[in-house]
């Protein structure tokens, strides 16, 4: 074990995490291994957690913000997790005190807490002055879940594999979204295990690249991006919460160019036209009762970075 330069006590390093949404998203059946082949397309969008690490005896973290007390703060928590992955991986000696501020909603299907991961990681690096090139964090990433790589990387990228490969997507312009969030969220593993049982029998759902959202993401048309969003969990997440129809009806009868369920749900994500018609779409989910909370946001926006670092008196 190497100890870590001794940090002052009063140093920290404040990083910024994207949330994301599920451009498109292609399931295959469950492999050997438990897992689903994905084909997806990421977009990082404007809804940021930040995570400010501090030097600390022990590995501890705390959370404030959007429904923090349905975070764990025990060895559970994946960004503790991904603190000492790093700190194993370096051979590090050191603690380190993880403060979570949480705006992506919780267990929503936009990968608040892979968010939280990746940025415990970038903060952590920093911190320990570690300096790790972004490929090996990536790497680290995909050891903590399928969706930690993509908040490193951010902007608009394709995953395959477990959805954890990827390779970055070109994207033009600006694409506006209204968000519809309940409160009680989803269990990633529960809808696959109910897309499973939907897809009982099928075989061959080989999930391919999606041409047309490709192109429209290239001439950076939102409203051909809007006819092609497409999402294979969507069955599954409406089987086990079925009132999210109501959200994607209310959307879609605010003219959203096109409406689907964000990741393995549950918030449901509206594509507008504008930033001025993402509020529109956001008050009229508001007005119809239909969701615990609305947002907005623009992306595609960059992957984890640093933004303040405090070197301590
Ligand atoms: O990788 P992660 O821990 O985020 O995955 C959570 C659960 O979601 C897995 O345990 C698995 O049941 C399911 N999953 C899957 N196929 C994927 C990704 C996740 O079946 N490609």
């Amino acid at each position: 074990m190497i100890p870590a330069s001794p940090p002052r006590a009063d140093r920290e390093v404040r990083v910024r995490a994207p949330g994301k949404v599920n451009l498109s998203l292609r399931v295959g059946a469950r492999e050997s291994d438990g897992f689903h082949p994905l084909a997806t397309v990421f977009q990082a969008v404007s809804l940021f957690e930040e995570v400010v690490a501090r030097p600390s005896n022990d590995l501890r973290v705390t959370v404030s913000g959007q429904h923090a007390d349905r975070v764990p703060t025990d060895m559970t928590n994946l960004a503790l997790l991904a603190a000492q992955l790093l700190a194993a991986h370096t051979g590090i000696e050191a603690g380190v005190h993880l403060h979570l501020h949480k705006a992506v909603p919780v267990a929503g299907g936009m990968a608040g807490g892979s968010a939280d991961a990746a940025a415990a990681l970038v903060a952590c690096d920093a911190l320990w002055g570690t300096g790790l090139p972004r490929e090996e964090l990536v790497e680290l990433a995909a050891q903590l879940g399928s969706d930690v790589p993509f908040p490193l990387i951010g902007h608009t990228a394709i995953g395959t594999g477990r959805g954890h490969l990827l390779a970055p997507a070109m994207s033009r312009g600006e694409y506006h979204w209204a968000f519809a969030v309940r409160e009680q969220g989803l269990s990633t593993a529960r809808v696959f295990g109910v897309f499973d049982e939907l897809i009982a029998g099928a075989t061959g759902l080989e999930p391919e690249a999606d041409r047309a959202l490709m192109q429209a993401l290239r001439a950076g048309d939102p409203h051909a991006l809007g006819r092609a969003l497409h999402n294979d969990l969507q069955h599954a997440a409406l089987e086990l919460a079925p009132s999210l129809a109501e959200p994607l009806a209310v959307a879609q009868d605010a003219g959203a160019l096109g409406v689907l369920v964000s990741g393995s749900g549950p918030t449901v994500a509206a594509l507008a036209r504008s930033r001025q018609h993402a509020l529109v779409i956001a008050a009229a989910m508001t007005a119809a009762g239909v969701a615990d909370e609305v947002m907005t946001a623009v992306g595609p926006v960059p992957g984890a970075r640093v933004i303040q670092t405090t070197r301590g008196s």
